[in-house]
C-alpha cells in the first residue's frame, strides 16, 4: 500500500495520506510535480477541542472527532452502528490515474470502497460504494463526497433558475455554516445548478482559483459547501434518499452516482476547458458533425397535418435543415396536453397512413427523421392508465399526486410498466426510420413512490436502463435529454444521450446567460440551441433575426419557427446563419471556449478558439443600454500571443446592427494583429443596440495567405 498517493493531471493533482488509519486528503488544486513531502505538518490542538490535530479526511465521520455534516449516515435496527469507524484495509492502484481505496468497520459489519481518479485533462472523478457485511438490515441515510477548497478560498458560485429561466449565476461569501442545495424534484430540476464552484476573491471567467464540482446524476441529490471552525469549507454531493429508500440487506451494496471535479487556477474557464476536454475525450461522445435542426414545436404545435408539415419539410430543405423532429402530437389521444401520454401508438385519425408519409417525404429531401417521447409520463386520460390506474406512481393510500400538465409518472420500478414502455418504444424504432429522440420529461416526481414506498432512486435507475435497453437494440439512434427544456441537465444522463436541450425558452436574450453558464460545464456541441419565432413565446420580446441566429450558432444549431411563414429576405438570412454554422460547427465544437471578463455589464463576450490557436470565432453582443457611450476597447482571450490574426466581422452582413455615426477603424475591412495585441490592447468595439451583436472571425494570417 502505497503510503501517498499523488494522482496528477491537466495541471492539477489529488494528494492523499494512506499512512494513518483512515485516508487523509493532502491537497486538491495545482500540481505540485512528482516529489511529495510526507503530508503537511500537524495542525495546532486548541484549547477546549479534540485531544488531536484536526486533518482534512476523505472520508469525515464523527469516529475521528468530525462534527460536521459526516460523508456517511445510516443505522442498523434501533439505531445499532449509527457512527460507523472505518479504517483503511486496502488500496489498489487504477492505473496511472486512480487509486481505490477499502475501508472497512468490522465490528458494524461496514465496508466502504473508494474510486478516486484523476483524469489526463484534470478531472477528478470519485465514486463509493458501500456493502453490508453485517447479518441484518443496514438503512442507509446518506453517502456522499467531501471535498476541501484550498489557500484564499472565499466566494461560493453556483447556479439557479425555474422554467424557461435555467443556469442563472448567484454568487456569494463563504461564510461559516453550510450552503445547502436540495433537489428534491425526483429529477435534475429547472432549479439545479451545474456546478458547485468555490474561489478565491473575485474569481472570474479568466482569472482566480476555483474549485467546482458536479454531481452527475438526475435524481434527488443534495450539495453543500461547508465551513466549519475546524478546517477549509467542504464542497460535498450526495444523492438525497427518502425514508427507507436504500435497505441494504446481508451482502448487499449501495454504489454512488459520480462525483465530478475540477480545480482551476485561471478562473471559471479553467474548469470549463477540464469538463469540455474530459467530455470530449469519451468514445460516446458524438463524433459527427452535428446536424442543423428543425423542431416543430413552436412551428405548429398538436396541430399535426401532413399537409403543412411536409411543406415545413420543404421549407427546411430549402434552408439547408439535416435533421427534421416531429414533436409532441403524433400519438393516439394527443390533440392538447391533457391526453394521450403512455399511449404510444401513432394516431389513426391524424396519420391515417402511419408516419411513413412523412418519415419518407423528409428523407426524400435529404433530412434525418426525429420523434418526440415522453416515456416516463402518462396522462391519466390514456387507455393505458384506464386499464392500468395501479402503474401511476404515488405514496400509497390510493392517492394521486397533484397533477403537474395535467400528467401523473408511470412507475417504471413496476416490471409490467417497464416491459409495456420498452416494448412500445422499441416497435416504434424498429418500424419507422427514426434516427433520433427528442426524449422529454416534463414533470418534477413528487410524492415518487412504488407500492406505497420512497422511490425516486429505483425510478431514476429505471430511466437509465430504459434508455440503455432501447439504445442497446438501436445503437444508430441519437437521443436528445429534454425536460420542460432544461431540468435534466446532468453527466447521469448525459451517459446515455447525445445532447440537451437548455431551456424551452427561444428568447435568444435569455439565452445568452442560460447557455453561457450551462456551457461552463458542457461543450456547446451537446447543447440545443434554436432560431426561435422573431417574437418569443415565452416572453413575448421581439429580437432581430441576426441576434436569435448569433445565440444558436454556438450550439447544436436548429430552428424551431414556422419557416413557412417567412419572406424571401428573411429566408435568405436564415439560409445565410445555417451556412454560417456549417462552415463554423468544426471550430466551435471542437475549441477552447472562451469568456471575456468586460467590466460593463451591458456586454459580452465569447468564442471558441481552435485547440492549435489558428482560428477563432467570437460573439460580441449588447444585452442593455450602457452608462458609457462607447463600448471602449475590448481584449480578446483565450489567443496564441505570438500568431497574428486577420480580424472580421462575418455576421450580420445584410443590416448594420451599430448605433453611431462612424464606425470604429477596423470594421468593415478587417485588421490584422498579434494574439498578444488583441489580448493586452484589444480592439475598440462598435456600439451596438441592446439586443443586437455581432459574430468576429480570427485566423491566422499565415493561415489565411494559404501559406
Ligand atoms: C416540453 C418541451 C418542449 C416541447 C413540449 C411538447 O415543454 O420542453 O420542447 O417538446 O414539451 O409538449
Amino acid at each position: 500500500m502505497r503510503d501517498i498517493v499523488n494522482l496528477r493531471g491537466g495541471g492539477s493533482a489529488f494528494v492523499l495520506d494512506l499512512s494513518g488509519p483512515t485516508p487523509v486528503i493532502v491537497h486538491w488544486g495545482a500540481d505540485l510535480g512528482e516529489s511529495i513531502p510526507d503530508g503537511v505538518p500537524a495542525s495546532p490542538v486548541a484549547h477546549s477541542a479534540l485531544d488531536r490535530p484536526p486533518v482534512q479526511e476523505l472520508v469525515p465521520q464523527a469516529s475521528s472527532g468530525w462534527r460536521g455534516r459526516p460523508a456517511l449516515e445510516g443505522h442498523r435496527a434501533r439505531g445499532r452502528a449509527f457512527s460507523p469507524a472505518l479504517v483503511t484495509t486496502g488500496s489498489r492502484d487504477l492505473g496511472v490515474e486512480g487509486v481505490e481505496i477499502t475501508m472497512t468497520d468490522a465490528a458494524a459489519g461496514l465496508v466502504l470502497s473508494l474510486e478516486i481518479q484523476l483524469s489526463p485533462e484534470g478531472m477528478l472523478r470519485l465514486r463509493s460504494t458501500l456493502r453490508n457485511d453485517g447479518d441484518d438490515d443496514f438503512t442507509l441515510q446518506s453517502l456522499s463526497t467531501a471535498l476541501p477548497t484550498g489557500l484564499g478560498a472565499s466566494e461560493i458560485l453556483d447556479l439557479t433558475g425555474r422554467w424557461c429561466r435555467e443556469q442563472h449565476p448567484q454568487r456569494q461569501s463563504l461564510r461559516q455554516g453550510t450552503w445547502l442545495r436540495e433537489y428534491r424534484h425526483g429529477r435534475t430540476g429547472h432549479d439545479s445548478s451545474l456546478f458547485t464552484a468555490v474561489g478565491t476573491t473575485g474569481f472570474s471567467n479568466r482569472s482566480g482559483s476555483v474549485w467546482a464540482t458536479h454531481f452527475g446524476f438526475s435524481g434527488n441529490r443534495v450539495t453543500s459547501v461547508e465551513k466549519t471552525p475546524t478546517g477549509p469549507a467542504l464542497i460535498g454531493n450526495a444523492e438525497l434518499l427518502g425514508a427507507g429508500e436504500i435497505v441494504l440487506t446481508a451482502g448487499e451494496s449501495y454504489e454512488t452516482p459520480l462525483t465530478y471535479a475540477s480545480y482551476s487556477a485561471r478562473g471559471l474557464d479553467g474548469v470549463t476547458d477540464t469538463f469540455h476536454r474530459w467530455l470530449r475525450s469519451r468514445s460516446t461522445h458524438p463524433a459527427t458533425a452535428r446536424p442543423v435542426v428543425l423542431n416543430t414545436w413552436e412551428a405548429v404545435y398538436f396541430d399535426h397535418k401532413l399537409d403543412s408539415l411536409v411543406e415545413l419539410a420543404d421549407r427546411a430543405e430549402l434552408i439547408g435543415v439535416e435533421r427534421f423532429v416531429l414533436d409532441d402530437g403524433w400519438f393516439r389521444h394527443r390533440r392538447t396536453d391533457r391526453a394521450g401520454l403512455g399511449d404510444w401508438y401513432v394516431d389513426e385519425d391524424v396519420w391515417p397512413g402511419g408516419l411513413a408519409s412523412l418519415i419518407d417525404a423528409v428523407r426524400a429531401r435529404g433530412m434525418q427523421f426525429g420523434l418526440w417521447v415522453e416515456p416516463e409520463m402518462v396522462n391519466e386520460d390514456s387507455d393505458v392508465i384506464r386499464a392500468h390506474p395501479d402503474w401511476i406512481s404515488g405514496a400509497g393510500f390510493g392517492r394521486t399526486p397533484v397533477g403537474w400538465r395535467h400528467q401523473q409518472v408511470l412507475d417504471l420500478v413496476n416490471p409490467a410498466a417497464f416491459a409495456y414502455i420498452l416494448e412500445r418504444l422499441d416497435a416504434l424504432l424498429s418500424n419507422n426510420a427514426i434516427s433520433y429522440l427528442k426524449w422529454d420529461q416534463n414533470r418534477d416526481l413528487t410524492e415518487m413512490g412504488h407500492t406505497g414506498a420512497p422511490s425516486a432512486h429505483e425510478q431514476t435507475l429505471a430511466a437509465y436502463r430504459l434508455i440503455d435497453e432501447l439504445r442497446q437494440a438501436h445503437p444508430e439512434v441519437e437521443i436528445e435529454s429534454c425536460s420542460s427544456g432544461g431540468a435534466r441537465v446532468d453527466l447521469g444522463i448525459l451517459e446515455r444521450t447525445e445532447r440537451v436541450w437548455a431551456s424551452d425558452c427561444n428568447d435568444s436574450l435569455e439565452r445568452q446567460t442560460i447557455q453561457r453558464w450551462t456551457e461552463a460545464i458542457l461543450p456547446p456541441e451537446l447543447v440545443g440551441t434554436h432560431v426561435g419565432p422573431t417574437t418569443s413565446h415565452t416572453t413575448s420580446r421581439t429580437h432581430s433575426l441576426s441576434f436569435r441566429a448569433i445565440n444558436a450558432i454556438f450550439g447544436h444549431f436548429g430552428i424551431e419557427w414556422d419557416v413557412r411563414t417567412l419572406g424571401d429576405s428573411e429566408l435568405l438570412e436564415l439560409s445565410e446563419a445555417v451556412a454560417l454554422y456549417k462552415k463554423h460547427r468544426a471550430l466551435i465544437h471542437s475549441g477552447v471556449a472562451v469568456h471575456g471578463d468586460l467590466v460593463d455589464p451591458a456586454y459580452l463576450l465569447g468564442g471558441s478558439v481552435a485547440q492549435d490557436g489558428s482560428e477563432a470565432l467570437y460573439s460580441f453582443v449588447c444585452v442593455a443600454t450602457s452608462f458609457d457611450e462607447i463600448p471602449g476597447r475590448v481584449g480578446f482571450p483565450g489567443l496564441d500571443p505570438d500568431v497574428r490574426y486577420d480580424v472580421t466581422v462575418i455576421f450580420p452582413t445584410a443590416t448594420s446592427p451599430y448605433n453611431q455615426r462612424s464606425n470604429v477603424g477596423w470594421i468593415p475591412d478587417g485588421i490584422t494583429a498579434s494574439g498578444r495585441f488583441l489580448a493586452e490592447v484589444g480592439l475598440p468595439m462598435p456600439i451596438l443596440n441592446p439586443e443586437q451583436g455581432v459574430l468576429i472571425h480570427l485566423v491566422s494570417s499565415l493561415e489565411a495567405s494559404g501559406l
